[in-house]
């Protein structure tokens, strides 16, 4: 994969990559086609992450589709798809971790800790494979995009880090590969999310609210009253550089990202929204 990135580069052409975990759905492909539409080679990687999986966590019931996956890519014009074996990327003597202070501890990084310690990890092993000119990420994962373009800043990694927008079901449930997993009803529950997160956003914009808190407990009564089957996680107000949390509403003017975090059953869902006030 070096050498192919490397022909290219010196052939003046520009690499636009979109790292996955695979099981790909409209969201993946929305950053295909961004990569597509401004890039000369498309690779697109594969690769289910052992090392951002708690043991806890759904690693091995993780949905693969390989010749699924390779289908969606042929349809979208990708050149390239990256699938490698776990063993190659973390063969037995491996040693090196990247860690990301503050940020990668707060809202997932509490739920899930070590997990963009994995993240990281990952996505630069993929760059110094891949050598992207432009790499690809969706706002679904606010908190892994915000880290991947800190640690891309700190370490002078030579890409440019694109964010792309959310892409939803119609009935506003964020598509996801774990979406999956769900019943039909969790599924019908699930679009709750979105719309409390619409809410939110309304109620801070509208300028009636002081408190942060009163807008996490109407979005609470919302997915509590709408969703019996949906275990709330968390709720978290916060700006989008550092992901501190905001409490005083009224003298806060900014970017606000409301972030969540919900169990249906064993599914966990996350979900954000980001506008500025
Ligand atoms: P994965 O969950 O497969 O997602 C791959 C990319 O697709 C991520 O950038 C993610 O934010 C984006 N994405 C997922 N759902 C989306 C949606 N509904 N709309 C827009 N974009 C969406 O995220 C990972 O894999 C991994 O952590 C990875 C970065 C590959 C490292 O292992």
């Amino acid at each position: 994969m070096q050498e192919i990135s490397e022909y290219f580069r010196r052939t003046g052409l520009k690499i636009g990559f979109v790292p996955t975990m695979g099981f790909l759905h409209e969201g993946h492909v929305s950053l295909i086609i961004e990569a597509r539409d401004n890039c000369d080679i498309v690779v697109v990687s594969i690769f289910v992450n052992p090392v951002q999986f708690a043991p806890n966590e759904d690693l091995d019931r993780y949905p693969r589709d390989f010749l699924r996956d390779y289908h969606i890519c042929n349809k979208c014009k990708v050149d390239y798809i990256f699938y490698p074996d776990a063993k190659d990327i973390y063969p037995d003597d491996y040693k090196t971790f990247i860690n990301i202070n503050d940020i990668s501890d707060r809202l997932e990084g509490k739920y899930r800790p070590g997990h963009f310690t994995g993240v990281a990890t990952i996505v630069l092993k993929l760059f110094n494979i891949v050598k992207p000119h432009i790499s690809y990420f969706g706002q679904k994962d606010a908190q892994q995009a915000i880290i991947v373009k800190k640690f891309t800043e700190d370490l002078n990694v030579d890409t440019e880090i694109k964010i792309c927008e959310t892409i939803r079901e119609e009935t506003g449930l964020a598509k996801s590969s774990r979406n999956s997993y769900l019943t039909q009803e969790e599924k019908e529950q699930a679009s709750i999310l979105y719309k409390s997160l619409l809410l939110g956003k309304n109620m801070i914009l509208s300028e009636d609210v002081d408190d942060s808190k009163q807008v996490r407990k109407a979005m609470t009564n919302l997915i509590e009253s709408n969703a019996p089957k949906c275990k709330l996680e968390y709720i978290a107000i916060t700006d989008n550089k550092e992901l501190k949390k905001i409490d005083d509403l009224k003298i806060y003017k900014g970017e606000i990202l409301i972030s969540l975090a919900a169990y249906f059953g064993k599914t966990r869902l996350i979900d954000n929204i980001l506008f500025t006030k």
